[in-house]
């Protein structure tokens, strides 16, 4: 099952006012993710706020059956976009999304928030 990656596109990092630019740092980020995406196997989408403001920036790396995870404080830089889309291809090619400590980038190390199990197959 391919992987999503949900990426918040108004979250702001500290000081994200003095930068003056309308792009807020959720939406570079998204960009640079979707960029880096191309032509690997997830896919992105864009949401506005997943409740963790604080930690920005923040992104959801999911898959249905699987165990789904969110991670946040990432700058808008492209080697953090990189390193979430090499994660998220990764959590891709997991049956079950867990990807072995050893072999998440770098960039991802310390960004995690939250761990989802996935919801029962039956009702
Ligand atoms: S604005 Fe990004 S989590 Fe709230």
């Amino acid at each position: 099952m391919t992987s999503w990656i949900t990426i918040c596109d108004t979250c702001k990092t500290e000081g994200w006012s003095e930068k003056g630019t309308e792009t807020t740092d959720g939406a570079a980020l998204a960009a640079l993710i979707e960029a880096a995406a191309e032509g690997q196997p997830v896919h992105t989408r864009r949401v506005s706020c997943t409740m963790g403001c604080e930690r920005a920036c923040n992104i959801i790396v999911q898959a249905k059956g699987k165990i789904g995870y969110s991670l946040g404080k990432f700058e808008p830089t492209a080697e953090a976009a990189q390193a979430i889309v090499d994660y998220a291809a990764m959590h891709s090619a997991s049956e079950t999304g867990q990807v072995p400590f050893r072999q998440w980038p770098v960039g991802v190390k310390g960004h995690f928030v939250s761990r989802q199990v996935p919801l029962p197959e039956s009702d």
